[in-house]
């Protein structure tokens, strides 16, 4: 990691029209429902997904997971900030197993631009489980 992709400033510009971007390859048959996300890491990379479906709905993969998923294909790390929108460009506030799935993978601190508001994934999932609480078993 460098320090300058570390301390430089969330290309939040570039994380919605990425997002954006990525609902044109959701796979959303059944609910209709296209969302997108991006992430930008603390190493300064962008990674991003969308969702997918499946006839047996409970199998869905949100795009926050599929996100996760690109994340780790492409050399893993920390997420800094993240955006999710749906297919109308309209932010997309993650569900709950999206935010445990961001807890693991950009930490506490990570910005998510899920509502059209800035938070953290700690507002987002006050108390969450997260890599910490293992540590403390
Ligand atoms: N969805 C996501 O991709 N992320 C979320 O955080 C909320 C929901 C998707 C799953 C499903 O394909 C569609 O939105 C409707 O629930």
């Amino acid at each position: 990691m460098t320090e300058s992709a570390t301390t430089s400033p969330i290309p939040w510009d570039e994380l919605r029209t990425a997002a954006i971007n990525a609902t044109d390859n959701s796979y959303a048959p059944y609910s209709n429902f296209h969302v997108g996300a991006a992430g930008v890491t603390t190493d300064g990379r962008i990674v991003t997904g969308c969702n997918v479906e499946n006839a047996s709905y409970g199998l869905t993969l949100c795009a926050e997971c599929s996100l996760v998923s690109d994340l780790a294909r492409t050399g893993g790390g920390l997420l800094k900030a993240v955006v999710v929108v749906s297919g109308a460009g309209d932010p997309c506030s993650p569900c709950g197993r999206c935010r445990q799935l961001l807890l693991e993978h950009g930490g506490p601190d990570c910005l998510v631009d899920g509502d059209g508001t800035v938070r953290t994934v700690a507002e987002l999932l006050p108390g969450g489980f997260g890599p910490d609480r293992i540590d403390e078993g």
